[in-house]
């Protein structure tokens, strides 16, 4: 493993205080969203066409529910929240964005590394590291287990591709992500890797525990209301891509682990479920995947 220091991240530590509640990871969600220009070159009638089925599927719901005034003004107020509390990205994120993830998919003909989605998490232009790194990470003052986490990026037919970068960011052992939980080194568990000629990474991490949707906050009531579980499997977040190839933006997951057949988010495939082995000797977890790229269409 080459060296990297874990120095600076850690005097990041002390900037940062008090426990990780919706409000704030849900504002520190939407203040980073914020800040990205989002456009659409969507036509009038493209809009017109949306906004009629997406009436006709509200009507076809209130009818067939008769939807009560109470319940409307609940709604009202519950969107209120969301908002107040920042959540539309992780509300959005958790109900919404395995659909779309899936139709854009859908679209081509694409027969590289699945996608899934991205979630709200995600902060752009993390530390470059190489290949056979440690991830940025805070100095182990607890129980954690280390995840060697290895594999190849190539073209479809399994060619090296120059200037592959694998962005690779993921919750701690508490399920908390740095810059959005308090107390958290802001690069820890952030990084861009990148891959060898050979189109081969192999980092150290640590095996990430489950997340759990912040649930005192409108997302919360929202899984309350009719008896759901917040929970997301544990999982590693990656932006994989190479000059004039597709960009995978995806999860991986952990076999046998919780939830995982339950996520909150129905963002589960089974193509993206690590199989990790423990090595008895250095007492690292670790697991082999390849990233097959498709050509930008
Ligand atoms: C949410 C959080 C995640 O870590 C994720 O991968 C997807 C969604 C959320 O809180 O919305
Ligand atoms: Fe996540």
């Amino acid at each position: 493993m080459t060296e990297t220091t874990t120095e600076a991240y850690n005097t990041g530590l002390a900037a940062q205080e008090g426990e990780a509640t919706a409000k704030g990871s849900g504002n520190a969600a939407t203040d980073r969203f914020k800040t990205a220009q989002v456009s659409a070159d969507t036509t009038p009638e493209r809009a017109r066409a949306i906004y009629d089925d997406l009436f006709a599927a509200f009507r076809d719901i209130i009818n067939k529910h008769q939807i009560t005034y109470e319940e409307y003004n609940v709604l009202k107020s519950w969107l209120i929240s969301v908002g107040e509390y920042g959540e539309w990205p992780l509300w959005l994120d958790v109900f919404v964005e395995h659909d779309i993830e899936e139709a854009n998919y859908n679209r081509h003909e694409y027969s590289g590394t699945k996608g899934s989605i991205e979630g709200p998490y995600y902060i752009p232009n993390s530390p470059k590291i190489a290949w056979d790194a440690e991830m940025p990470m805070r100095d182990q003052d607890r129980e954690v287990t280390p995840l060697i986490f290895q594999g190849r990026v190539t073209d479809l037919e399994g060619n090296a591709i120059e200037g592959a970068t694998v962005e690779l960011w993921h919750a701690d052992d508490d399920g908390l992500y740095s810059q959005f939980a308090p107390g958290i080194p802001e690069w820890n568990l952030r990084a861009t890797i990148v891959p060898n000629e050979n189109g081969e990474y192999a980092v150290k991490t640590i095996q990430p525990e489950p997340y759990q949707i912040p649930s005192d906050g409108p997302t919360g009531w929202f899984i309350k209301s009719y008896d759901g579980h917040p929970w997301r499997p544990a999982h590693l977040h990656l932006k994989v891509t190479a000059p004039g190839y597709r960009l995978i933006t995806t999860q991986l997951y952990f076999k046998g682990g919780e939830w995982v057949e339950t996520d909150v988010a129905t963002a589960v495939k089974p193509e993206l479920i690590l199989d990790p082995k423990k090595n008895e000797e250095t007492g690292n977890n670790e697991v082999v995947y390849d990233f097959k790229l498709d050509k930008e269409d």
